[in-house]
């Protein structure tokens, strides 16, 4: 599967058709939906750790058993198949693939993915690749985690362990799923494995997440056909204010730069925002960016992938500001290591299951920023979708007209940002299944597709259908739900 930058919005035909080789899929991670965690020589990762802490995750939720998706694997290929799924983006889990984080490789573990990759070419699903959605292996963090520097080139040698099995059948290949998650929820305010609250921390990890990134590019280019795409996947805030008060926009200033800036800079121009380096001095001095880390973090990238949820809206933090705080992660302690004068406003708009406000028009504000700041960079909606409290009905149906709503909106915003000359290539629900939702555990449902946790049934949703019609048509109904 091609990324290619698209030379100018082709569309065929209708102002509600998506362009000619627009990718269409679904995504999972490992952790959330594979189960299996001590089988086939896979060691415990982070969130194994974190999730047993009691108090952590919603109802004591562990991914032990999830979905079981490593066992019924061949079951879900044959539903993506039945739904007309033209990719799948999954992750893979590196406590399988090299167990306790360095060392031997575990044939076991590449076995599962080297099958997983067969079966979906085999049913026509293109497989793309993630290599760390989160789950570091346990021995790893008992060295420091993403604090220590030398989990970076762990993570470069477990990247070339993985392409060299499956590069020749995967052509699309993703370092890290938002590296924003792994530092600042995981280091920063503690809701996150490894569950530490400590602001340099978070900074220090952030750094060794992107240098990870950057060895892992050049990881991954050394064993990959030459035609192979390497991406990164962030998840980037479209950051608004209510007003435009300097005061305000101050405070939108330092959440893009905390949020949006930290990692574009970094990873397109080869250096931090100074005023990020400015914002954060009274946590750390940076001395843990070493000569040379900018060259490795900078490496060229064939995509960048957009996961979108809901936008951040900020103000200045004033007494007289009546505006509840409001993270969107519930918790104490901020995840941001300095976000001093800001305060995190409710946006407008219904809210989804997780309470975060639907709000299409920030996923197009967000990809018009990214056509107009990195020209020529082809951009993926790598995740985007929502929860809700959905149940069967008494024919075992399930009817999720909020979801078939959320998606219409998120695909229109697209649909209009290709029409203003973005070049987005694809876009990827979340999820295609019901499965662990971190530290909500099973209690938020992301899929399209059920998963009932008693007996492992999968029942497509409305909205699975409705998805399956705009893949087939390549364009969105008049209106959600027709
Ligand atoms: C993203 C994660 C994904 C899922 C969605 C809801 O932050 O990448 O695993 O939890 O949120």
């Amino acid at each position: 599967m091609s990324v290619e930058a698209l030379p100018s919005p082709v569309l065929a035909g209708s102002p509600a058709a998506f362009p000619a080789g627009f990718v269409w899929g679904a995504a999972t991670a490992a952790y959330q939906i594979e189960g299996a965690v001590a089988e086939g020589g896979r060691t415990p990762s982070i969130w194994d750790t974190f999730s047993r802490i009691p108090g952590k995750v919603d109802n004591g939720d562990t991914g032990d058993t999830a979905l079981e998706h490593y066992h019924r694997y061949r079951e879900d290929v044959a539903l993506m198949a039945s739904l007309g799924l033209g990719a799948y983006r999954f992750s893979l889990a590196w406590p399988r693939i090299v167990p306790g984080g360095r060392g031997p490789v575990n044939e076991i573990g590449l076995d599962f993915y080297d099958r997983l990759v067969d079966e979906l070419l085999a049913a026509g699903v293109d497989p793309v690749a993630t290599l760390y959605h989160w789950d570091l292996p346990q021995q790893l963090e008992d060295e420091g985690g993403w604090t220590n520097r030398a989990t970076a080139e762990r993570f470069a040698e477990y990247a070339a362990v993985a392409a060299a099995r499956l590069g020749d059948r995967v052509s699309l290949w993703t370092t890290l799923n938002e590296p924003w998650c792994s530092a600042f929820l995981g280091y920063g305010n503690g809701i996150h494995a490894p569950g530490r609250t400590s602001p340099v921390e978070a900074l220090t990890a952030h750094h060794h997440l992107l240098l990870a990134h950057g060895l892992g590019t050049a990881a991954l280019r050394s064993e990959l056909p030459s035609d192979a795409q390497v991406a990164l996947t962030l998840n980037l805030a479209a950051v608004r204010t209510l007003t435009d008060d300097p005061a305000d926009a101050e405070a939108a200033r330092r959440i893009d730069g905390l949020a949006n800036r930290i990692f574009l800079d970094p990873v397109f121009h080869g250096r931090y925002p100074a005023d990020v380096l400015a914002d954060t001095a009274h946590v750390t001095d940076w001395s843990f960016v070493r000569d040379g880390d900018l060259a490795e973090i900078s490496r060229p990238i064939d995509a960048l992938g957009i996961n979108y949820y809901t936008p951040t809206v900020v103000a200045a933090d004033d007494p007289d500001n009546p505006a509840v705080r409001q993270d969107g992660h519930a918790g104490d302690i901020s995840p941001w290591p300095a976000d001093r004068g800001v305060r995190f406003l409710p946006a407008e708009g219904g809210r989804t299951a997780m309470g975060w406000p639907v709000d299409a028009d920030g996923l197009y504000e967000l990809l018009i920023r990214l056509r107009d700041d990195l020209p020529g960079v082809p951009l993926m909606v790598t995740e985007n979708g929502a929860a809700y409290d959905d149940h069967p009905d008494e024919n075992g149906e399930v009817h999720d007209p909020e979801r078939i709503a959320y998606l219409h909106g998120h695909l229109d915003a697209v649909r209009r940002a290709i029409a203003d000359g973005t070049p987005v290539n694809g876009y990827f629900v979340w999820s295609l299944l019901d499965n662990f939702e971190w530290a909500f555990g099973y209690g938020k449902r992301f899929g399209i597709v059920r998963v009932d946790f008693e007996d492992q049934r999968r029942i497509p949703k409305d909205s699975a259908r409705w998805y399956a019609e705009v893949m087939r048509t390549g364009r969105l109904p008049e209106e959600a739900g027709h």
